[in-house]
């Protein structure tokens, strides 16, 4: 059994994460912090300390958190695409950098990024765009983990649970069920594959 922190947990994706999770001590965490044992904001890297200093020794970090704004990209507002890039993208980085000087050896990091990158969709470009950037980073910054520690990403399409949200904007995709979702957030946490993205597709 491994001490799991899901970060996003009162989210549709955090809940389709911990589904996969059922084998673990898992911490809850979400920016309010309702319904969860802790609250932190990923985009604040001292909040991020206090939560890993608070929970002490755990093996794992589940993020399942990301903020994004819709529209088109010629209407998009620079403080929308600010709100996107540090909710969805720079938020998930500091997870990791903060993250490091806590986690146990051997731990690992899931990241979550979204389907949007590979299947455009109108409207999306902010999500699409900082999806691609949370693949790249994952792939990459692999290379640079000290301690055997891994980093992953899940990149789902929208799951069934959230098509009531965004079924509108998605005609032509097919949702997934969040247990799916699950399943890849589990592989990524008791596998031992790193610098992956894994992605979840009908
Ligand atoms: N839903 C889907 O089908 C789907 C598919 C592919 C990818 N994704 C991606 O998955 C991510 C989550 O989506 P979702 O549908 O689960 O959203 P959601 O239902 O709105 O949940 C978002 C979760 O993240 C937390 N959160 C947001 N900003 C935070 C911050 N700065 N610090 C800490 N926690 C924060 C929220 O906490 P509070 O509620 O307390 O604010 C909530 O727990 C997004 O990046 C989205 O693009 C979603």
């Amino acid at each position: 059994m491994k001490t799991v922190i899901v970060i996003g947990a009162s989210g549709k994706i955090g809940q389709a994460a911990m589904k996969g999770l059922g084998n673990h001590r898992v911490i809850t965490a979400s920016r309010s912090g309702e319904g969860c044992d802790y609250r932190v904001d990923t985009t604040d890297k001292a909040s991020l300390r206090a939560l890993f200093e608070s929970v002490g020794k755990f093996d794992a970090v589940v993020s399942a958190a990301g903020h994004c704004e819709y529209a088109p990209f010629t209407s998009m507002t620079d403080e929308q695409w600010e709100a996107t890039i540090q909710g969805k993208l720079v938020g998930q980085m500091n997870i990791v950098k903060v993250g490091l000087d806590h986690i146990e050896d051997g731990g690992s990091f899931t990241l979550i990024s979204g389907i949007l990158n590979v299947k455009p969709m109108p409207e999306g470009i902010a999500d699409a765009t900082t999806s691609g950037a949370i693949d790249t980073f994952v792939k990459c910054v692999a290379y640079e983990l000290p301690r055997g520690i891994r980093i992953n990403a899940v990149n789902p399409t929208v799951i069934e649970e959230a098509w009531s949200v965004y079924g509108e904007m998605m005609p032509g995709y097919q949702p997934v069920p969040g247990a799916l979702v699950g399943k890849a957030f589990e592989r990524c946490v008791d596998s031992f594959i790193t610098g992956q993205v894994i992605f979840v597709d009908a």
